[in-house]
């Protein structure tokens, strides 16, 4: 069925293997989510990835310092990770290990590749290199702690000087193509302040990059010389197309979906996204994909998260807190489009309970009990329709024209804004036609009011699918709206409400956080 559906491939970072998932990981694989989402209810033939980054120094350290292998180490890591796709009911396709057989041999594919292309060499590497940020810097990008003394990445990492035998990947040779591809290409990054930095990153001159190191061992094996493991990311990057089989470029997988529509990352790794990796795929005469989408970080009451600050929020910890979809539609709706975001308890209540409980909720609430209690719990016949009925069913089929285009571009706040512009809309118009006092004087023309209410909530249960699953299908199990008749494309007449089927009681949606409210 899905065969004939045009292909859509986005992925998220993977993760790094070296601490439980936090709100940031959270963020990401729903942003992701969302988008995928809304591309498989928009007609897309879907792929989504999303997994964990295992292998590199830093993950080695945080393995002996816990006194395990770095195999479990990863693997109980791993499983965190899996459990919060779960706990925010991520869609995701795959979940991908860089530990996994296939990705080692996929890895050393491409190795391979950039070798006979003669974009590899053996050298001696002597420089600055983060662990925790696993990247080499220019001795021009390092600061120093004027406290500490200590030398710092621009992300305000610790760097150490590294000097050992390396590989080498002629990086400087893909200056001008990077350069021509960014100006060819102004989508390849997105929004366009990161299209920017990135292009006077490349201005200034790119340098080879070290792509192996030999004073650890966990990673994958360089070929034929297995003293050097691969530099962490080069593997990393890769597992974009060891999920669809690389190097069998042949295989169903791979011509279907790659190039990957998006890769969906934090603001801190667009340069290994928009340099690296496009310059690994030129060399080993891959495809590149069509966009490296940065999204913006979260803060937590105006600070960066960090451990020792202690403001980490664990994500299953505002699940507890809101529900599994209010979270993320707050995060969602608060959070603009590759901005920063900021997490504060007192507004995340205020804003759930006035767009979720009060909006939405409520609108759902009266509509439905109002049709099992004054109609039989039978949806009532739509004629004679007024203007104000028409403009208001209008307005819900032609919602997702406005919609489509902010969703594609990860505008989702905005996109939200505009399916609470049609709550709105539906609220007012209960307001001004107030069926409660048509059941006095006109009780076909309540039946009227609420039918067209009840089609609005149909498409408005269609609409925040993306973003709020479970809650949308609640709300669309509740109209018995079929299954198969959900998608963006149901959003007509055609498949409108029909007369007399009969509905189930309505079970509050979004229940009123009354006691957080009081504690805030
Ligand atoms: N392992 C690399 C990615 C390799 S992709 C081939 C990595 N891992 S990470 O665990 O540090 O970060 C994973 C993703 O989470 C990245 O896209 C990163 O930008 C994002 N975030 C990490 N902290 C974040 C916030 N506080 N807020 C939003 N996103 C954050 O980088």
């Amino acid at each position: 069925m899905t065969s004939n559906k045009t292909p859509f491939y986005i992925t998220t970072a993977i993760a790094y293997a070296n601490g439980a998932p936090h709100l940031g990981h959270a963020y990401e694989a729903i942003i992701t989510d969302v988008m995928a989402r809304f591309k498989r209810l928009d007609g897309f033939d879907t792929y989504f990835l999303t997994g964990m980054d295992e292998h590199g120094q830093k993950v080695a350290q945080t393995a002996e310092k816990n006194g395990v292998s770095p195999q479990e180490f990863c693997d109980d890591i791993a499983q965190k990770f899996i459990d919060q796709t779960e706990t925010f009911n991520i869609s995701n396709d795959q979940f991908i290990r860089t530990t996994d057989k296939d990705h080692h041999k996929s890895s050393q594919a491409i190795w391979q590749k950039l070798e006979d292309n003669g974009d590899i060499y053996l050298d001696k590497y002597a420089g600055w290199y983060s662990v925790r940020d696993e990247a080499f810097y220019d001795e021009k990008e390092i600061t120093k702690d004027e406290e500490t003394g200590v030398k710092l990445s621009p992300h305000g990492t610790e760097v150490e000087w590294v000097e050992e035998e390396s590989y080498f990947f002629k990086l400087s040779a893909y200056e001008e193509k990077l350069l021509t591809l960014y100006k060819e290409n102004p989508e390849f990054i997105a929004p366009q302040s990161k299209h920017n930095e990135i292009t006077s990153f490349v201005k200034g001159g790119l340098r080879d990059l070290s792509i192996s190191r030999t004073t650890f061992d966990w990673g994958v094996k360089v070929p034929n010389d297995p003293k050097h493991v691969m530099y962490v990311w080069l593997d990393a990057l890769t597992n974009y197309i060891t999920a669809l089989g690389y190097p069998d470029t042949e295989s169903e997988k791979f011509k279907k979906f790659w190039p990957a529509n998006y890769h969906v990352v934090g603001k801190d790794i667009i340069r290994f996204h928009c340099v690296y990796w496009p310059a690994f795929l030129m060399a080993a005469n891959i495809e590149l994909p069509k966009q490296v989408f940065a999204h913006g970080f979260i803060n937590v009451d105006g600070q960066k998260m960090s451990k020792s600050i202690g403001n980490v929020i664990a994500p299953s910890e505002l699940v507890s807190r809101y529900g599994m979809d209010q979270t993320r539609y707050l995060l969602m709706r608060t959070i603009s489009h590759g901005e920063d975001g900021n997490y504060n308890h007192e507004q995340s209540i205020v804003r759930i309970n006035a767009d979720l409980s009060n909006g939405l909720g409520n609108l759902v609430q009266r509509t439905l009990s109002m049709i099992v209690k004054n109609c039989d719990a039978t949806i009532p016949e739509r004629n004679d329709l007024t203007d104000e009925d028409q403009k208001l069913l209008n307005q819900a089929y032609t919602a997702i024209d406005t919609i489509r285009p902010l969703f594609e571009k990860f505008q989702f706040n905005r996109g939200l804004e505009e399916i609470w512009r049609l709550v709105s809309a539906a609220n007012t118009y209960v307001d001004e036609q107030a069926p409660w006092a048509l059941k006095k004087t006109d009780t076909v023309r309540m039946g009227v009011v609420l039918s067209v209410l009840a089609e609005t909530i149909r498409c408005l249960g269609i609409l925040v699918q993306p973003v709020m699953p479970d809650s949308a299908s609640k709300i669309l199990d509740q109209l018995k709206t079929p299954k198969d008749q959900r998608e963006f494309e149901h959003l007509n007449v055609e498949y409108a409400l029909k007369y007399g089927i009969t509905i189930d009681p309505p079970q509050g949606v979004f229940p009123r956080l009354v006691e957080e409210e009081k504690a805030a």
